[in-house]
């Protein structure tokens, strides 16, 4: 399978074809998501909540991200993987950003980076794009700083939202953002969003006119008992899973597993 570049991305946007994103955090899912023709997959630092036991993506540190971008590179060698840089690993200053940026593409086999923030990480994005290193920009909701906005609402309402929305956005185009992940935007604040660029939107929570959508696989799967207004569930994989151990643990005690074909004789 040929490898797909940052440039498609923008031909997609240009040729209003949508683009298909999913997170990935380990081997077996990530080659899922590539079989199953996902265009671009995200390892992100949703793996605190997700994976991690968290109930924030706060914790989460760049040992955690390159672990987990390892794995998903390992499972899916051909996939456009972007790592999502932890809380705290680019806000201290530039040379932070880029040192660990680097350490995602280089230790990691990421293609990409994604950093949540507007304007404020311009130059950040600029000097990243410069050393080489593709930047994936992400505003609206931005997780990692729930605690200043307020709790995980919809951002964006109302006039000013959106004309800040679009500053910011216009802002990490500039700087040389390849794409740009919206979160929990109110449809039409997206779509004015996604009209006033040329590189592709992403929106999770965002409607249906961003140029892609994102969505975490645990969400899709319903690997998780939580299940956000936005998300979109294709199957009950939790259900499934927690059915399966516990006809496990009946067999067991029941003395029906193993069975016969389980057992090794001389
Ligand atoms: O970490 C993550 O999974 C994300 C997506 C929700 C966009 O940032």
């Amino acid at each position: 399978m040929k490898k797909v570049t940052v440039s498609a991305f923008a031909k997609r946007k240009a040729a209003g074809e949508k683009i298909v994103m999913c997170t990935a955090y380990d081997a077996p899912f990530a080659k899922a998501a590539l079989d199953a023709g996902i265009d671009m997959m995200l390892v992100g630092d949703s793996v605190g909540t997700t994976h991690l036991g968290y109930s924030s993506t706060l914790p989460v540190t760049m040992e955690d991200m390159i672990r987990h971008t390892q794995a998903a590179r390992r499972g899916a060698p051909e996939a456009f993987l972007v790592g999502d840089m932890p809380f705290m690993s680019y806000q201290t200053c530039i040379e932070d950003g880029i040192r660990n940026a680097g350490r995602l593409i280089k230790e990691a086999g990421a293609d990409a980076v994604k950093l949540e923030g507007g304007a404020e990480y311009a130059e950040l994005t600029r000097r990243l794009v410069k050393s080489g290193i593709p930047v994936m920009g992400h505003i609206g909701l931005m997780p990692q700083s729930f605690q200043v906005l307020g709790g995980y609402k919809v951002q964006g309402r109302g006039d000013d939202g959106v004309a800040g929305l679009i500053a910011d956005a216009k802002a990490l185009e500039s700087a040389g953002a390849f794409a740009i992940v919206l979160e929990c935007v109110p449809e039409m604040a997206a779509k004015a969003v996604t009209e006033a660029l040329s590189v592709p939107t992403v929106g999770i929570g965002c409607g249906r006119y961003c140029s892609g959508q994102i969505q975490v696989l645990h969400d899709l799967l319903g690997l998780l008992d939580f299940q956000p207004k936005h998300a979109g569930r294709y199957a009950e994989v939790g259900a499934i899973a927690r059915e399966a151990l516990k006809q496990y643990c009946e067999d067991v005690k029941a003395g029906t597993f193993p069975a016969e074909q389980n057992i090794f004789h001389d």
